[in-house]
């Protein structure tokens, strides 16, 4: 679909960054705060690059104040930001902690008092330690119950004063890199546990969505799906139907469940056949399909190429490069289904992600057509080894091409009848990759320090915050 015109943002286009608190924060043991399962998962030898953890990380819990200078002084209209959960209740449930109340009191009065529209994500992979003992984290349909509380507990205390708020980040990834693929906690390879957990968030997803309709009414709420729209390799049928496959169980699986309440009838027989579909209770239907989201929050990094994946002797989990070694990515797949291979139309970065901003528009189309509900980009970002030149300079000008041309593939998007709301690009300073450690940078804002050692913490403009910080005066006309 071609347009003769580019057509302009809306008005009201919430412009933004984002974070994670466990890739922010620091602070991992103070004021009350309980251990997540990634304070405990990242002291196990070589669950990460360089043996790299959030203890510190860039220091945010003491320094958000700066940060929040720096967003203002950018112009930023929201700022997309997760709660750590055991800062809250510090053993998941039970007692409150009021000092981890407070420290999300000063940073939404410290936005709103410079005009930043506070977006919160509930839940961004950190689930308190405490619950994993206690009975097995999101294994035991208890969660659902502690999961609630908790957003209740934050929907009472901030839902006067935040309006956007995104239920789990990533379920499809929180539950596959601690399930199926075991790189993230609690570092478990099987399948049959991976849906089961998978089915038990959605579950508490739904709750806290029918919850927030009661204590924000005026609010807005999503989840934040990582969305890696698929292409078939070729024309060959077979390939056609392994991206048939990939879509079903890799996209809709959650997509259709978070706007239906239902699974797409491939992907469960699959899961059927292999003896690993989850365990359906009573009223599970019933309360997925009645906790509708306001909007979808898109995750979106890239897009995927599959082909054909034979059943016996075909791929399984690969590798993932988690260096920037370039290249160093192996395929990985599932067996009868499909299989990831290169794309030779599309370059890729450092880290072997391709680099796809019509992948963007594609995929935005796609959601729209299928679910017709608003589309919030919730994260969207280059992560790069980046260089601290002389004179305080970071010259990223890779990163101002990459958000440039998906802004543009997002216009395009809107001109194809798409509705987005806003773009919150990850991220706002730099922060720890989960795997990557530090040298894996995604800011506007360079944070002073690295793997080896946290030095001055100081923040320093990269080039790309200079850029965006005119794309959001213009509202968007100047990329
Ligand atoms: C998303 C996550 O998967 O992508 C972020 O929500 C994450 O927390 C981001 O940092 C980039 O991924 P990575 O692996 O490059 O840090």
């Amino acid at each position: 679909m071609e347009h003769k015109q580019r057509v302009p943002f809306k008005k009201d286009f919430l412009w933004g960054a984002a974070s994670a608190a466990y890739q922010v924060e620091g602070a991992w043991n103070e004021d009350g705060k309980g251990p997540s399962v990634w304070d405990i998962f990242v002291r196990k030898e070589g669950t990460t690059y360089k043996g790299t953890n959030g203890d510190v990380a860039v220091d945010h819990y003491h320094r958000y104040k700066e940060d929040v200078q720096l967003m203002a002084e950018q112009g930023l209209k929201t700022y997309r930001f997760s709660i750590a959960w055991s800062r809250i209740y510090p053993s998941g449930n039970g007692k409150l902690n009021e000092k981890g109340l407070v420290f999300y009191d000063r940073l939404i009065d410290e936005l709103l008092a410079n005009n930043i529209e506070p977006m919160i994500t509930l839940y961004h992979w950190d689930i308190p330690q405490a619950l994993m003992d206690q009975y097995g984290g999101w294994e035991s349909r208890q969660i659902i119950e502690d999961f609630n509380d908790y957003a209740i507990t934050l929907y009472k205390r901030y839902g006067d004063r935040v309006k956007y708020w995104i239920s789990l980040n990533e379920q499809n990834y929180f539950v596959s890199y601690g399930y199926e693929t075991a790189l993230h906690p609690p570092g478990v390879k099987d399948r049959k546990r991976f849906y089961e957990v998978n089915h038990i968030a959605n579950l508490a997803n739904a709750k806290v969505i029918k919850s927030f309709r009661k204590y924000v009414p005026n609010g807005k709420i999503g989840p934040s799906f990582a969305y890696k729209p698929y292409y078939p390799l070729n024309s060959h049928p077979d390939n056609i139907l392994a991206f048939e496959n990939a879509e079903d169980l890799q996209n809709y699986f959650w997509m259709d469940i978070y706007a239906w309440g239902k699974y797409p009838v491939t992907a469960w027989k699959h899961l059927e056949e292999n003896g690993i579909a989850p365990t359906i209770e009573d009223g599970d239907f019933e309360l997925l399909a009645s906790a509708k989201p306001d909007f979808m929050g898109v995750n979106y990094y890239r897009t995927q190429t599959v082909e054909y994946n034979p059943i016996e002797g075909g791929v399984g989990v690969g590798l993932k490069n988690t260096t920037g070694k370039k290249g160093s990515t192996k395929d990985s797949g599932v067996p009868g289904m499909f299989k990831t291979t290169e794309n030779p139309h599309v370059e890729s970065t450092n880290w072997d992600w391709d680099i796809d901003p019509q992948g963007l528009r594609v995929g935005l189309r796609r959601m729209a057509t299928r679910f017709g509900l608003p589309l919030l980009i919730t994260e969207n970002g280059l992560g790069e080894f980046d260089e601290l030149e002389e004179n305080e300079i970071v010259n990223d000008d890779y990163r101002i091409n990459y958000i440039k041309s998906h802004l543009e593939a997002i216009q395009d998007a809107t001109a194809d009848g798409v509705e987005v709301l806003g773009y919150c690009a990850w991220s706002f300073t730099d922060l720890l990759s989960w795997l990557n450690g530090y040298q894996k940078r995604y800011g506007f804002v360079y944070v002073n320090r690295n793997e080896e050692s946290k030095k001055d913490l100081r923040r320093i403009k990269k080039k790309s915050y200079y850029w965006y910080k005119q794309v959001v005066k213009s509202n968007g006309e100047s990329l």
